[in-house]
């Protein structure tokens, strides 16, 4: 778990597979287990695959003169290539296919897996004449491949890969993980290169906590996968200005994500792996830990190489650096880089930090917007559920006449008050009729005897951990005598509640005593149909009503926050720095508040609430 970053269950996985146990996992059905055996074929067809072209390579005289001699004049060493499985496709229409079905894999799964094409109704392979490098999964199985032309030719493309599959989404993958996890969990730090060939370079240099992407731009879930691992990224470019203008967004992602970024720059016309091969070992190691600049450092070096002089390029840096400083998610942080940032460029960081203020609230606005367009979308979707969603333990507020829930009806506040007040009532109802009930606690502490309380006290020390509040000012009077009893740790009788002078309170207190005995019959049947204890089920009752209440606080807490924004867009559409700080602190609240929702649903088994 510790070393993979894994949940248990997906330790206790990997370990079975290595290890070759069969797992017996809950059931699955049909469907799941053809597909599950569907992928294990397929897997097991590119682990075949990954062999024949290894054999290939090493073994055959085609192989050998042209494969082996390759990765040779690049100064390739063959445990290197062993360690990363290269291998050698033949340069024959369908040597790999016919191979393969005659180990008994099928031309379906030879194509879906991109190894071979049909054409008119023969099988060729994808790869022919190509060195191969497979693309490994976490735990080391071949999941699809990249394949290296040995042509010089321009109008050949240097690498085909596999196309996506079950087993393979370019995406999630970086070439080389699978190897370098020890080495990255020891270094507590990634380096990030361009190619196949730059992973195997350092490798063999001995620097081997590193991976790459496949060519394309590096994806969210590929630095999420990074950041099971470590939170320190060292992002290595080659020297030429393309490569780096593309990478350039790159960094952005990354700080977004949440990681340090330090990026090298190799000397013009180097990649890692020329270079790796120009200089020993313990140099290119020092290289990259003595080069590796922070962002900001690293863009004034760009600005430097490039037209430092040219006042629209250094604009044009000033703003590349401070978007970058903006979408850093930890605000400490980001402070720290806009202190940096300040001294390097020598400008103020008022200055600097009203701009970097000006690009938080662009995307803040953009972030409203969109929150707006989803409500608006559920609105018209009609996904609006009726509130309160249903409690396990129907709360009895049916039973009492007048002020049925209709009756406040009018505006979505005067609603929520509705709700709240039924809410309320039917939690000081139950402490009216059960509270002097012996309630023992639920799950004693280890060893400790149960321990016993009047369930009143029970309700009230978890109203007063919570923070919660009766609002409707009867029970509130009703509730305030439970916790003056509560203190001088007695339950309050009958008659302490005829002393307030409140005849609506006396009056609602007689009307819950008095319906006493036919709910607690009530009960009873409950009882025996569920065979549970009065107590499991008051607790229960209970935790439903905490739960309403807490989305009661939730529903109104959200209403204040798109209230205040709405009064901030004047100010911030004057440019106001305070407001902008403001609504970046609601829309972080009101994302808080959100998932407190999720949770909330989540407990009454609903899946989306209004
Ligand atoms: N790539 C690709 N298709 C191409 C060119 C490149 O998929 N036509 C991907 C490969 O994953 C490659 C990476 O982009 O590893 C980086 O490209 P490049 O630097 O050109 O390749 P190297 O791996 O460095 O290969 P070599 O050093 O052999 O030129
Ligand atoms: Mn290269």
């Amino acid at each position: 778990m510790e070393l993979d970053k894994l949940s248990f269950p997906q330790a206790i996985r990997q370990l079975a597979e290595r290890y070759g146990i069969e797992l017996e996992e809950e059931e699955i059905s049909l469907e799941q287990q053809q597909a599950r055996s569907e992928r294990d074929s397929l897997l097991a067809l590119n682990s075949w695959a990954q062999n024949w072209f290894s054999e290939q390579l090493h073994d055959s005289e085609e192989g050998k003169a042209f494969g082996r001699s390759y990765f040779e004049s690049r100064g390739f060493r063959s445990e290197t290539l062993k360690t990363f499985k290269i291998g050698y496709c033949p340069d024959s229409w369908d040597a790999m296919s016919k191979a393969a079905v005659e180990a008994g894999y099928t031309a379906e799964r030879l194509q879906a897996l991109g190894l071979a094409k049909n054409k008119d109704g023969r099988l060729w392979d994808f790869f022919k004449g190509r060195v191969m490098f497979p693309i490994r999964d976490l735990t080391g199985r071949p999941i699809a491949f990249g394949g290296r032309t040995l042509s010089t030719e321009k109008k050949v493309a240097k690498y085909f890969n596999s196309p996506e599959s079950v087993l393979y989404h370019k995406g999630d993958v970086l070439f080389g993980m699978h190897l370098a996890k020890p080495a990255i969990a020891k270094e507590d730090r990634v380096l990030l290169v361009e190619g196949y060939t730059d992973v195997m370079a350092l490798h063999q240099a001995g620097i081997e906590h590193v991976v790459s992407s496949s060519g394309t731009a590096l994806t969210v879930n590929q630095i999420k996968l990074i950041r099971r691992y470590t939170k320190n990224i060292t992002v290595l470019f080659d020297g030429d200005a393309a490569g780096i203008r593309a990478s350039l967004r790159g960094i952005d992602l990354l700080l977004a994500e949440g990681l340090n970024v330090n990026v090298v720059l190799f000397p013009d016309g180097d990649d890692p792996d020329s270079y790796s091969k120009k200089v020993p070992a313990d140099l290119l190691k020092r290289y990259i830990e003595d080069e590796a600049k922070d962002f900001v450092a690293f863009k004034l070096e760009l600005l430097a190489r490039g037209s430092a002089d040219d006042p629209v390029k250094r604009t044009e840096m000033i703003h590349s650096i401070l978007g970058s400083i903006a979408v850093i998610p930890d605000a400490i942080q980001q402070g720290i880089y806009v202190k940096l940032a300040s001294e390097e460029l020598a400008l103020s960081e008022d200055v600097l930090q009203s701009e970097i203020n000006k690009v938080i609230r662009a995307k803040l606005l953009e972030e409203q917007k969109a929150l707006k367009r989803e409500e608006f979308r559920k609105q018209r979707m009609g996904e609006q559920v009726p509130f309160p969603p249903p409690a396990h333990a129907t709360p009895d507020w049916s039973d009492e006449g007048g002020k049925s829930a209709d009756s406040f009806l009018g505006g979505a506040m005067a609603e929520e008050e509705a709700h709240r007040t039924v809410i309320e009532r039917d939690l000081v109802r139950r402490m009216l009729r059960f509270g002097g009930r012996d309630f023992t606690l639920p799950e004693p502490p280890e060893g400790a005897a149960p321990e016993t309380v009047a369930f009143a006290r029970y309700v009230i020390s978890f109203m007063e951990s919570l923070n919660f509040e009766i609002q409707h000012s009867v029970f509130a009077k009703v509730y305030g005598v439970f916790v003056e009893h509560a203190r001088a740790e007695t339950v309050p009788s009958i008659e302490d509640f005829m002393k307030l002078p409140d005849p609506e309170v006396q009056s609602f207190v007689v009307g819950a005593v008095l319906d006493k005995h036919e709910v607690s019959s009530r009960w009873e049947e409950v009882h025996q149909i569920y065979s549970a204890r009065e107590e499991d089920l008051l607790n229960k009752a209970l935790m439903d009503s905490l739960h309403l209440l807490k989305m009661s606080d939730n529903r109104r807490e959200i209403r204040e926050i798109q209230e205040q924004l709405a009064t901030l867009n004047d100010a911030i559409g004057r440019n106001d720095e305070a407001a902008v700080e403001s609504m970046r602190k609601l829309i972080e609240r009101r994302k808080a508040l959100d998932e407190q929702k999720r949770n909330i649903a989540t407990y009454f088994g609903t899946a989306i609430l209004p």
